[in-house]
């Protein structure tokens, strides 16, 4: 069974006392709208411990938007994951296109990170997707293919229960411009494919991936996103962001 996760990404916005208010309206409105979709967010990393703290028990589930694949070690300015275990938190963002973008996080990198992450029993939650340019000119289904296959190279079949895939296109984050359900099925489709090929004879662990889709996920188009066959939920960034227009996800 897939599970359909609504995951708010907070990037590097709200103040500390914003991104507490929100997590204090999360815990009071969140978890009684659930139901069949499961609430995560992802503070920055100034915000998390403040976060997880409040959010424990609530069955919202707090997540980090990256890490340094590594225990604790001489990395200045990363944080391991065995720190943010310490906090509670055990699910991690990789590879978002504002990293790849303006970070030059690479599909090989995220790669390392993934194998880490779920070789210590964390969750990875890898994001893909193509910009407009790639867009125009035909090249959609072959940069996702390939970060598909970097980012996932080697990782065994077996550990797949622990990773969550986003699609995002690029031309759509933040932009208002959201892909059209059928724009996103297909890729959606597409990337479900490219990831049974990673894994002959283990034919279930394709169709067991939650994949979600980001880029301009509000509540008046989330329904119709999720009515899709192979979308799982949703990456959202501005409309976490708020409690109504995240409440409104739900
Ligand atoms: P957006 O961001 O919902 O504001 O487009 C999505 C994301 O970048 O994860």
């Amino acid at each position: 069974m897939r599970k359909t996760v609504i995951a708010g990404n907070w990037k590097m916005n709200l103040s500390e006392k914003e991104a507490i208010s929100l997590a204090q309206s999360i815990k009071e409105k969140i978890p009684s709208v659930a139901k069949d979709r499961i609430p995560m967010v992802f503070p920055s990393p100034l915000h998390l411990a403040s976060v997880a703290r409040i959010l424990e028990g609530t069955g919202v589930v707090v997540g980090a938007q990256n890490c340094y694949p590594s225990g604790l070690a001489a990395f200045t300015g990363e944080t391991s994951p065995e720190q943010l275990r310490e906090i509670g938190v055990k699910v991690v963002m990789i590879g978002h296109s504002e990293r790849r973008q303006f970070l030059g996080e690479s599909s090989s990198f995220c790669n390392e990170k993934i194998h880490y992450l779920l070789k210590n029993g964390y969750t990875a939650l890898y994001c893909v997707g193509e910009t407009l340019a790639e867009r125009e000119s035909g090249k959609t289904f072959e940069v996702i293919a390939s970060q598909v296959k970097e980012g996932l190279k080697g990782i065994e079949s077996n550990s797949f229960s622990n990773l969550i895939l986003a699609y995002e296109p690029v031309w759509a984050i933040g932009t208002g411009k959201v892909a059209t359900p059928a724009q996103a099925q297909e890729v959606h489709a597409f990337i479900r494919k490219e990831v049974a090929g990673l894994f002959v004879g283990a034919s279930g662990v394709a169709e067991s991936l939650s994949i979600l889709y980001g880029g301009s996920v509000k509540p008046d188009n989330v329904t119709a996103l999720l009515k899709e066959k192979d979308i799982d939920g949703g990456l959202v960034g501005g409309a976490s962001q708020k409690i109504d227009s995240y409440q409104g996800l739900f």
